[in-house]
């Protein structure tokens, strides 16, 4: 199982796969399931913008795809240059929601690059369920 930082690394890894020519700014998910496999994500942007995806749906796919259900833990790193502290994006709190329980961790670099974590419930207070 891996730990925090080695979370993390394959986040910062994966990130380097990033298709970003128009902001530059390179995001990197790595989801951990319930089964203690870990899927990978990066933003891929598009020319005509508001098509671009986000890391963390594109590793939830990842997840989905291969047959994981739930998310044990995700890491995220992100940022135009070097890594930068870097939370999800308010839709992508809700997709992580879907899969996670409130006290779902969300790790990611605090600005001295080291790790920090967050909850679910944290980042996304109130969040919408259908069956609330
Ligand atoms: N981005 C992500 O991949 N995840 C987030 O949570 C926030 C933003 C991407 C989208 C876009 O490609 C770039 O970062 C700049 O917004």
């Amino acid at each position: 199982m891996p730990d925090d930082q080695q979370l993390l690394d394959q986040a910062r890894r994966v990130r380097e796969a990033a298709h970003a020519p128009y902001s530059k700014f390179r995001v990197g998910a790595a989801v951990l399931d319930e089964q203690g496999r870990v899927h990978l994500g990066c933003n891929v942007e598009n020319a005509a913008y508001p098509l671009g995806s986000c890391a963390e749906p594109n590793a939830i796919a990842a997840m989905v795809a291969a047959g994981g259900k739930r998310i044990a833990r995700i890491a995220i790193v992100g940022g135009a240059g070097e890594p930068v502290a870097c939370l999800p994006c308010g839709g992508c709190r809700q997709r992580i929601s879907e899969f996670a329980d409130d006290r779902t961790r969300i790790i990611v670099l605090d600005d001295d690059g080291n790790p920090v974590e967050h909850t679910v419930a944290a980042v996304l207070p109130g969040a919408f369920r259908l069956d609330p």
